[in-house]
């Protein structure tokens, strides 16, 4: 019976069909996405806090306008992603509770602090930009709730990409303390722009799998050059140059040759020694915390709905 149970899993996959929630499904793909959805939505999650920081410092209203927008729309995407878990039978309380006990995981992008006002463009073009490269192909991950959340959120992500490199391009046109603002905030976010698309492929534990299950579609490695192939040409448009002298166009390759992070320091933010880990989640469990009454109210008011329609 399993046998049977596997073989059509493997079908469906193999046939680029969807797994729905109530397909029968390994134990370990239903762990792998867990895994994957629920650090995807720690990320938006946490990820509203370098951006929140600016939303009562933004230099006119329609700049705090779109920021507030953006920062919404992470909370949107946290909450798609958190349902989309949900489907898989986990407790999205269980899930928030493992992220501020460190036990799960949240991007390391969002663990470096945000200086100037050209930080938000630069999250928008750079990061938003990287999310973009490599959440696109996972419109057509094999786990159908995660795919069709990935569509919406792929959408939003665009719009964040636009207002970012729309805000540099403003800055750029103005003066050159300004135009110097954009640059320095270029050369903080490039080198961690590239660790969010994980470490490289000999040093990642869960591609291979990931991808024979069509949860990945690409590697990290694959991901990353086409992001800096991409990013190269934005940035010559813009009048920035990347903080890497190896970045440069190799005809042969028909890719752009580029230097490699610092490893060092990303397993060091991963594993929450970054320069801004434990603010990071001392303001997401104190958020846990003063909202803990809501919850109750909401449990006490379902419980006495409940109640009143048994009679
Ligand atoms: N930050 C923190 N942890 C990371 C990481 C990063 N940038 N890159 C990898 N890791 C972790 C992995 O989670 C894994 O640890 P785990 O097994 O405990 O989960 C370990 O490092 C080894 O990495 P792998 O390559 O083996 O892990 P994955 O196969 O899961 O690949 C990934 C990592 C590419 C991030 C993949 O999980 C993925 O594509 N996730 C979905 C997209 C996502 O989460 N993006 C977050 C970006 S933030 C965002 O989109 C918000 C937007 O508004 C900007």
């Amino acid at each position: 019976m399993v046998d049977d149970l596997a073989a059509r899993f493997e079908h469906t996959v193999a046939s680029e069909a969807r797994i729905e929630p109530r397909d029968w499904m390994p134990d370990g793909y239903r762990r792998t996405l867990i895994r994957q959805i629920a650090q995807h939505a720690h990320s938006e999650i946490i990820g509203m806090q370098p951006e929140g920081n600016w939303i009562s410092r933004a230099p006119s209203l329609r700049r705090k306008a779109i920021l507030l927008a953006k920062v919404q729309d992470e909370a949107g995407h946290g909450l798609y992603l958190y349902a989309a878990t949900e489907t898989l039978g986990a407790d999205r309380g269980e899930l928030t509770e493992k992220l501020i006990d460190g036990k799960q995981k949240y991007s390391s992008i969002f663990n470096y602090p945000t200086l100037t006002f050209a930080d938000m463009g630069v999250i928008g073009w750079l990061v938003d930009g990287a999310a973009i490269c490599n959440q696109v192909p996972l419109c057509r991950t094999s786990y159908g709730p995660y795919a069709r959340a990935m569509i919406r959120i792929c959408k939003e992500e665009s719009f964040h990409q636009r207002q970012g490199y729309e805000l540099l391009m403003t800055m750029m046109r103005g003066t050159q303390a300004q135009r110097d603002m954009v640059q320095d905030a270029v050369d903080r976010w490039w080198w961690p722009s590239l660790m969010m698309f994980g470490p490289p492929d000999e040093e990642s534990s869960n591609t291979e799998q990931s991808m024979a299950w069509r949860i990945k579609r690409n590697t990290n490695d694959e991901l990353r050059q086409k992001y800096v192939d991409m990013s190269m040409p934005q940035a010559a448009k813009l009048g920035v140059t990347f903080p890497d002298p190896e970045l440069k166009w190799n005809p042969e390759r028909g890719h752009h040759d580029f230097g490699q992070p610092d490893w060092e320091e990303f397993w060091q933010v991963v594993g929450g020694h970054g320069p801004c880990n434990s603010q990071r989640v001392a303001h997401r469990r104190k958020a846990h915390e003063d909202g803990a009454w809501v919850r109750e109210a909401a449990a006490a008011h379902a419980a006495k709905a409940r109640r009143s329609q048994e009679g």
